[in-house]
């Protein structure tokens, strides 16, 4: 029916053992496969993309667009707080962003409560753990069906 695109930023790929009290045991891997199925039993298929670095995340928004995406769930982790560069590809294609994040950023550090890519998403889903990536996968299927039909 449709496909979505889950991109996942830096530190990322260490879930399950990075900062666990924060983000949590469950593996990267664990998550991707979670999101999969809950796409699979509405037809919808995924692909998941994780990287350390800020222009292959670029570049992978870029590619999205003729990829035919018809959602990306997108946690940008740190860069979220700083990079202009990933604001600028996603304001530069026509795919919706739906932002999340593991962690409620607005009750920890100063330097995590602004997030340069908010005013280009669509909406944020963030500080429910790995439901915040289920929450928005909820909403990319809704959506996807409501344009159906
Ligand atoms: C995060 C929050 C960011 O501030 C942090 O840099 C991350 C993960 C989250 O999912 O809670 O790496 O995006």
């Amino acid at each position: 029916m449709g496909k979505v695109l889950v991109i996942h930023g830096p530190n990322l790929n260490l879930l399950g053992t990075r900062e666990p009290e924060i983000y949590g045991y469950e593996t990267l891997a664990d998550i991707n496969d979670m999101l999969q199925k809950q796409a699979a039993a509405h037809g919808i298929s995924t692909d998941f993309f994780q990287s350390n670095h800020e222009g292959d995340i670029v570049d992978t928004l870029q590619q999205a667009q003729t990829k035919g995406y018809g959602f990306i769930i997108l946690n940008a982790a740190a860069f979220t707080h700083y990079s202009i560069a990933i604001r600028d590809a996603i304001a530069a294609i026509k795919v919706p962003v739906i932002e999340v994040h593991l962690s409620n950023v607005h009750t920890r550090e100063e330097f995590r409560h602004k997030s340069v890519i908010a005013p280009v998403v669509m909406g944020q889903i963030l500080g429910f753990g790995v439901d915040s990536y289920f929450g928005a996968m909820a909403v990319a299927i809704r959506k996807m069906k409501q344009k159906l039909n």
